[in-house]
């Protein structure tokens, strides 16, 4: 027998496991590994020297998604080019539920806007903006059909559900077989805030982190479980900035209820600091919620040690500073979001692992193995198994990179990530067998990437 790839000799890494040994594919999966195998290849990888990840899963991205009068940036085939030269190979991405449309139209929509165009594997989450008995009795039939986690937005007039909605999603999406998740901040706060720091002239970008502090976060957070709990469903909370919020979670996962979090690179990396700078620059890092004071590092990375949070993703939502300029006269109508898909795993390996604030296992498991276990993706995705798709990482430890935008691939004109130093960086990125980025450049076909029909979420 001949594999049609081998990779030979490099160091393979799971969320479990370490060891030095070669990685056989056949057809897109992954068909031997073990220790000097005597089979060749079509196409040898010699990657001595190298680490070897399960590919990359960002479970929080939203590609050509409508916000503000605008739409973000990258489409389909931007972002998963940029998501692939930095070694993401499956994204979940959310479907905003347009005014009228039922579940089915939303999946429609988003699959149009993937089709043809995504160069990775995608699924998508069913992002719930309004609710009646028709939408509640899809549920169950877009989890049958492969779409098994919903999102709701307790903030952003338009697009919010209120807590009855909430209450109604949780309950029926759990007794379906799926996963709610959750965007939780007080809206009624938020909207009392902005309306009084206008009204005082105040219309800077930073004003935007004012208006939404820690405990607008951590009491929404806090009320989104205590809703899951009577509604006696499980519930993952997206993107959680802060001790306020992360101590919500550990306390109800103490009292052993099923609730899940996930944090972003930017809450980790990044402080309120950026909305200081000069003139509107501050507009970049405009995100919901806001980046917060260093001090929630350290909370933030113990929770991912700890396992209060399972899932370090990205919230990959840019826009062009153009764009960002909607928002120049009033902070509250710059489009919120900002670019992160294609360094999320290179900056968690420099700040997260050789820092020492997570081991290299941890490093896989929360970007990768548990949202492939979370999002019903697993074993085929998010780890190196004999049978599991051959979406692999081969990367380099020694790559040092300084960071510039126009070294990436998003299609936006920053990064908030400018001037950072990497030490390691993907050299490689397969996607079901296939050489799809080679030393940052995108060497795959477009339209490539199949759309995952997911399975019922595993509770973490
Ligand atoms: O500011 C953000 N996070 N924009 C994207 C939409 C969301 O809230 O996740
Ligand atoms: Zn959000
Ligand atoms: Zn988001």
């Amino acid at each position: 027998m001949k594999f049609d790839t081998i990779i030979r000799n490099g160091t393979i890494i799971t969320a479990t496991d370490i060891f030095r040994g070669d990685i056989g594919i056949k057809k897109g999966k992954i068909n031997k590994i073990g220790i000097s195998l005597d089979e060749d290849g079509d196409i040898t990888i010699d990657a001595t020297g190298k680490y070897i990840f399960p590919g990359g899963i960002d479970p929080h991205t939203h590609l050509d998604m409508p916000f503000g009068g605008t739409f973000s940036s990258d489409d389909f085939e931007t972002g998963t080019i940029a998501a692939a030269c930095g070694g993401t190979t499956t994204i979940v991405d959310f479907a905003v539920q347009p005014k009228g449309a039922n579940l089915k139209e939303t999946a429609s929509i988003w699959r149009e806007k993937a089709e043809g165009k995504a160069v990775i594997d995608y699924g998508i989450h069913m992002n719930i903006t309004n609710m009646d008995d028709e939408i509640l009795n899809e549920i169950p039939l877009m989890i049958k059909d492969g779409y098994p986690s919903f999102k709701v937005f307790m903030t952003y007039e338009g697009m919010r559900v209120d807590d009855g909605i909430l209450f109604k999603t949780l309950k029926q999406v759990n007794e379906s077989g799926g996963l709610t998740c959750v965007h939780a901040e007080n809206f009624h706060i938020i909207k009392c805030n902005v309306e009084r720091l206008l009204n005082e002239g105040k219309i800077e970008p930073k004003y935007h982190a004012i208006s939404r502090g820690p405990l607008v976060e951590g009491e929404a957070v806090g009320r989104a479980i205590k809703i899951a709990k009577m509604a006696e469903a499980s519930l993952y909370i997206v993107h959680n900035t802060c001790k306020e919020a992360v101590d919500e979670i550990a306390r109800a996962r103490e009292e052993e209820y099923p609730i899940m979090g996930e944090t972003c690179t930017q809450y980790l990396l990044l402080s309120e600091d950026e909305y200081f700078k000069d003139g509107f620059e501050g507009a970049k890092c405009v995100m919901s919620p806001p980046l917060r004071n260093k001090e929630n590092f350290k909370y933030l990375w113990k929770a991912i040690r700890n396992n209060t949070l399972q899932v370090v993703a990205t919230d990959h939502c840019p826009f062009f500073m153009k764009q960002k300029e909607l928002g120049k006269e009033s902070f509250d109508k710059i489009p919120n979001g900002a670019p992160g898909i294609e360094l999320r795993m290179a900056l968690l390996y420099t700040y997260g692992v050789l820092n020492k604030e997570i081991s290299v296992n941890k490093f896989v498991e929360v970007t990768s193995t548990n949202a492939a276990k979370i999002y019903g993706m697993y074993p085929k995705k998010g780890t190196i198994a004999v049978g599991s798709d051959a979406d692999l990482v081969i990367f380099d430890p020694k790559k040092e990179v300084d960071i510039t935008s126009e070294k990436l691939h998003e299609n936006v004109d920053y990064t908030p990530y400018e001037g950072f130093k990497l030490k390691g960086f993907p050299e490689v990125t397969l996607s079901r067998g296939e050489i799809i980025a080679n030393k940052g450049e995108f060497v795959g076909k477009i339209g490539r990437g199949e759309f995952l029909r997911r399975n019922s979420p595993i509770i973490l």
